[in-house]
């Protein structure tokens, strides 16, 4: 069934029960990976927020979150000083990091966010993100865990937003 955010009709595109099911296999591998080494969850504000929750929920060891969130363009710098970064309260020196993205696009937001934590000197830094489109990505970093690959589409839902819309619907919806 079609649905519409605002003025976008959209359609069925990933299940709740494959956007589960995918978020334990990520939550497993994890725990693996990370075990003994009480990671630090940087979750990435606003659209990542119901997918950390749930990819903590199923994380079975030890581990800390914090949030950040890369501001609108400030515009006014003369510097050119155009992004701003809210958090990253926890010292995250000497910890090893998993960045938690919703989505990975032309990637730009994961180099600037990249680049913000290595000035604090973590003793690993480990980029997830539960949304992939391959076809649209720029940067020459390697994403450690991909949820899904997808096409190069605009897609909302499982806190992905269309202008602020659609962050609250438990699936994931494609234009149409
Ligand atoms: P990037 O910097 O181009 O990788 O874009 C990342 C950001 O763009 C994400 O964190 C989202 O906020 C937004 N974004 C990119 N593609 C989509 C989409 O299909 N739906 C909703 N937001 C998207």
């Amino acid at each position: 069934m079609t649905i519409k955010v605002k003025d976008l009709q959209f359609e069925p595109f990933i299940s709740h029960h494959s956007i589960e099911a995918r978020v334990i296999e990520l939550a497993n591998r994890l725990t693996v990976d990370f075990h003994g080494k009480n990671p630090l969850f940087l979750s990435v504000l606003n659209g990542s927020f119901m997918f950390t929750s749930d990819l903590m929920k199923a994380f079975l060891s030890p581990c800390e979150i914090s949030f950040i969130k890369l501001a609108s363009y400030q515009g006014t710098e003369s510097t050119g000083q155009v992004q701003t970064l809210i958090g990253l309260n926890n010292s995250i020196e000497n910890r090893d990091v998993i960045i938690i993205e919703d989505i990975v696009d032309t990637g730009n937001t994961v180099k600037k966010i990249l680049e913000l934590v290595k000035d604090h000197k973590p003793a690993s830094i480990q980029i997830l993100t539960l949304l992939f489109k391959p076809e649209a990505f720029k940067e020459d970093f390697e994403i450690d865990y991909v949820g899904f690959e997808i096409e190069n589409k605009f897609v909302v839902g499982y806190g992905l937003d269309y202008d602020g819309y659609g962050r609250n619907l438990d699936q994931i919806y494609v234009v149409v």
